[in-house]
């Protein structure tokens, strides 16, 4: 099949050069003209596993292509994928100006019948507002195409995108034409050959899916954290507690780590989003309220330990940090806990020397060029370069190369022997015979 897809970010390039994979012709449209150039190049503006060789195999192979230009594009394809961004507005509310500017864009160009599908995540009724702004081009230009909206939700996980969208747990699609519906089935026929995945469903309830299901993520992290947080005052060790639950398969080990607060590009938006919906249709969402109270607390929560181990006047103490990127195997920071972290350890009058093995650039651009010139923040090139007279560690993302450092050496290059494990990766007593001082999250030291 001949497909668009709009907005070439994190899910827009790994969606394009999937459906490519499978040896469907896609063209990918993005505005930033830099992004367009880079891709043609072969150069990944994203770090995502697994993710190059197949971008540079396909475009070889003249299955993918990228462009600024969505009329272009359009000139031999009748499925599009809207996978632009849908960033928070000012009232938490999802902001669909670029969604409803890609719909009319192909409102304005739309030729022959198509399948217009949002991918982003959007709130319940967008397929409405997308299938009303087609339709007003249409009208303007007085002309009377055929076309259908369906809802097609991504589900794939930063670090793991390629192997999710190969592999998903499940397509879930909302659509109420069966020609829609049919040529959707046909799209993603290759990525059902052992079973079908494919959930057929309502466009509305295909919207809502992708909400409840970041909602559920995020509620199931925040709860463990407010247990963690109790453990930290009763003496209990969460791990075990976490353990001794996970266990029931009703609960599931999944997503029951403790830690320093959920972050990322979808998770802290998806359920402000969400809470926006419930208040605008009169339910207060007492739930995601307290989801969302709990992760702001949690995203201080190595800060508020570091002050109440060294006080809240940190000038003179230097902090190593370990990991930047909101999560492992990716380099997005977009609501990273480390940022917050950073940013509250500076402002405190402390130094940090920090390291990521893939986010350094994405720091760089983020935190204020004079922190770096004036030595307040260092990049460094190795985790162990940190450490150099560091008062205390904070491991803050959980990368593997973290797991199991040589504590005997770190001890030695460190000023003082302190490690806050904001991931919950090291055994207690194995730190604490090293002679580190050990602070986890509801763990006990
Ligand atoms: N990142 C994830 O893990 C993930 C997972 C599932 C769903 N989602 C959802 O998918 C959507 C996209 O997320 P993302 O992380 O890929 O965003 P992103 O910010 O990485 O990428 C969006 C891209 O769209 C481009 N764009 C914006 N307006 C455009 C326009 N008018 N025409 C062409 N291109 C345009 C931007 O230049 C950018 O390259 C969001 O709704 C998000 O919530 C994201």
């Amino acid at each position: 099949m001949q497909l668009t897809v709009v907005g070439t970010g994190y899910v827009g390039l790994v969606t394009g050069t999937c459906f490519a994979e499978m040896g469907h012709h896609v063209t990918c449209v993005d505005i930033d003209a830099k992004k367009v150039v880079q891709l043609e190049q072969g150069i990944i503006p994203i770090h995502e596993p697994g993710l190059e060789p197949m971008v540079k195999a396909n475009f070889a192979e003249g299955r993918l292509k990228f462009t600024t230009s969505l009329a272009n594009a359009m000139l031999d394809s009748n499925i599009y994928f809207i996978a632009v961004g849908t960033p928070p507005g000012e009232d938490g509310s999802a902001d669909l100006q670029h969604v409803l500017g890609v719909a009319r864009e192909i409102g304005r160009h739309l030729e022959q019948y198509a399948v217009i599908v949002d991918k982003s995540t959007v709130p319940v009724g967008t397929a409405d507002k997308v299938r009303a702004a087609v339709a007003d081009e249409l009208a303007q230009r007085g002309v009377d195409i055929p076309f259908d909206v369906v809802s097609n939700p991504e589900f794939l996980k930063e670090g793991a995108a390629i192997e999710d969208f190969m592999k998903p747990d499940r397509i879930v699609i909302g659509a109420e034409s069966d020609q829609a519906a049919e040529l959707m089935g046909r799209l993603y026929a290759s990525f059902n050959r052992s079973y079908d995945r494919t959930i057929f469903m309502g466009i509305r309830d295909a919207e809502m899916t992708k909400y409840a299901a970041n909602a559920m993520l995020a509620t199931k992290i925040s709860f463990i954290n407010e247990i963690a947080t109790l453990c930290d005052r009763l003496d209990v060790d969460v791990e075990n507690v976490r353990r001794g639950i996970g266990s029931d398969q009703r609960i599931g080990f999944h997503f029951i780590y403790p830690g320093c607060g959920y972050g990322g590009s979808c998770f802290p938006k998806d359920v402000k989003a969400l809470v926006h919906t419930a208040e605008e249709n009169n339910l207060q969402p007492t739930l995601l309220h307290a989801v969302e109270a709990r992760n702001q607390a949690q995203r201080r929560v190595l800060y508020d330990k570091i002050v109440s181990r060294f006080g809240a006047d940190l000038s003179g103490k230097t902090f190593a940090i370990w990991g930047l990127a909101f999560k492992p195997g990716t380099d997005d920071m977009r609501e990273a806990s480390a940022e917050v972290l950073i940013r509250l350890l500076v402002e405190a009058g402390a130094k940090v020397r920090a390291y990521d093995p893939v986010a350094m650039e994405v720091a760089r651009k983020l935190f204020p060029a004079d922190w770096v010139a004036d030595g307040r923040m260092t990049l460094v090139d190795h985790q162990y370069a940190a450490l150099e007279q560091a008062d205390a560690l904070a491991l803050v993302t959980e990368w593997k190369p973290f797991r199991s450092p040589d504590f005997i050496a770190m001890k030695k290059m460190m000023a003082r022997p302190v490690i806050f494990d904001g991931r919950n990766q090291y055994h207690p007593p194995e730190v604490v015979e090293a002679g580190f001082e050990y602070f986890g999250i509801g763990r006990r030291g």
